[in-house]
């Protein structure tokens, strides 16, 4: 049986992309899997850039917050916040003293801003030992990740190789990275790739007034008139609907739009409703957590006891084989 070991990042609500693209997928895979899975909000990580302390927190929440509300089963998968594990950020140490400044001067997610180095804390350079010590702290045998991390996976075997190569043993598992071949891409409001950064997204937690306003405000739609026919193959209305309805209904729209008398306003206020009805059941845990955060608190602390128990052996091996 593996490990299966991923982290998330921790900034800010979840939306449709994060949803569809990250979250349910790999609720679906954890679901049919034997394999043992561990998952954890980076909330270490978001330290590197968010330096206000509700901030943190709040996106700590919202996260999980969504995670669950969408299904994660807590007793399936170690679930928990990577701050609630001092042993990983011990493990960070030890796995700096082994790994050379030049090749983290190397990562790109130091690289990216090495031209703006006021800019960039040691923590932000030291990113990689970070997620190394993540993934290591528990043995994990393959860590499903974006392209965009791979270096940072070579980085975590390449530390756990040269320690294991100093001690003479293997103190440290080291992992394999497993990219998902065929991730969705879900588009935003504007049609580019929805993204946080972007200002182009839609968040399906949201009540029905906010996403009609996102909807309406943000979809930009040709001014074709109403009876006119249109193609539902360029639109961004469609394009969402498809993601979000049944498929019967995705191909209704289709008919209806080229067939003209119906227009965007009327696709606007399908997709609307194809997401207000579509996550009724999401939207009502995630408030419900929301509105109880020490309910969420015990899911975490549930998933930090486990993890806790996996690192501190780990921990033990490791320092035993260094001389502490
Ligand atoms: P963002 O681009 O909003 O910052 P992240 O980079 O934090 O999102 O992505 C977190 C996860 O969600 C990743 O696994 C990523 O592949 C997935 N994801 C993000 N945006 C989309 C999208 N528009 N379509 C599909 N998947 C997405
Ligand atoms: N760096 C990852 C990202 O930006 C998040 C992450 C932190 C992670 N630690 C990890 C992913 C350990 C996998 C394993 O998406």
């Amino acid at each position: 049986m593996a490990r299966i070991l991923t982290g998330i990042q921790s900034t800010g609500t979840p939306h449709l992309g994060n949803v569809l693209g990250a979250i349910r997928p790999a609720i679906e895979l954890a679901k049919d899997s034997t394999d043992e899975s561990f998952l954890f909000i980076a909330d270490l990580h978001s330290l590197t850039q968010i330096k206000d302390g509700a901030e943190l927190r709040a996106n700590t929440y919202s996260v999980a917050a969504a995670w669950l509300a969408c299904g994660l089963d807590t007793n399936k998968t170690v679930f928990y916040r990577q701050s609630d594990v001092p042993q990983c950020t011990e493990l960070a140490w030890y796995l700096s003293c082994f790994y050379p400044y030049s090749r983290l001067a190397l990562a790109h997610s130091f690289k990216d801003k090495a031209d703006r180095l006021e800019d960039v804390n040691a923590g932000l350079f030291a990113y990689p030992m970070l997620m190394a010590a993540d993934i290591l702290a528990y043995d994990a045998n393959q860590v499903p990740v974006g392209k965009d991390q791979l270096q940072h996976l070579e980085m975590a075997r390449d530390v756990a190789g040269r320690i294991n190569n100093k001690v003479g043993r293997e103190v440290l598992i080291e992992p394999e990275a497993l990219t998902n071949a065929a991730t969705m891409y879900v588009p935003g409001t504007d049609g580019a790739k929805m993204s946080k950064s972007k200002g182009n997204i839609l968040d399906p937690f949201a009540d029905a007034k906010s996403l009609k306003k996102a909807i309406n405000k943000q979809i930009v739609t040709d001014a074709t008139p109403l009876e006119d026919p249109k193609d539902p193959d360029g639109s961004v209305v469609h394009q969402l609907y498809q993601l979000v309805a049944s498929e019967s209904d995705a191909a209704d729209m289709a008919t209806k739009l080229r067939a003209g008398g119906y227009g965007w306003g009327h696709a606007k206020k399908d997709l609307l409703e194809a997401l207000v009805d579509g996550f009724a059941q999401e939207r009502d845990t995630y408030n419900r957590y929301m509105a109880d955060l020490p309910a969420l608190d015990a899911e975490l602390s549930k998933g930090a006891d486990k993890a806790r128990v996996v690192a501190q052996a780990t921990m033990g091996r490791l320092r035993e084989a260094l001389g502490y």
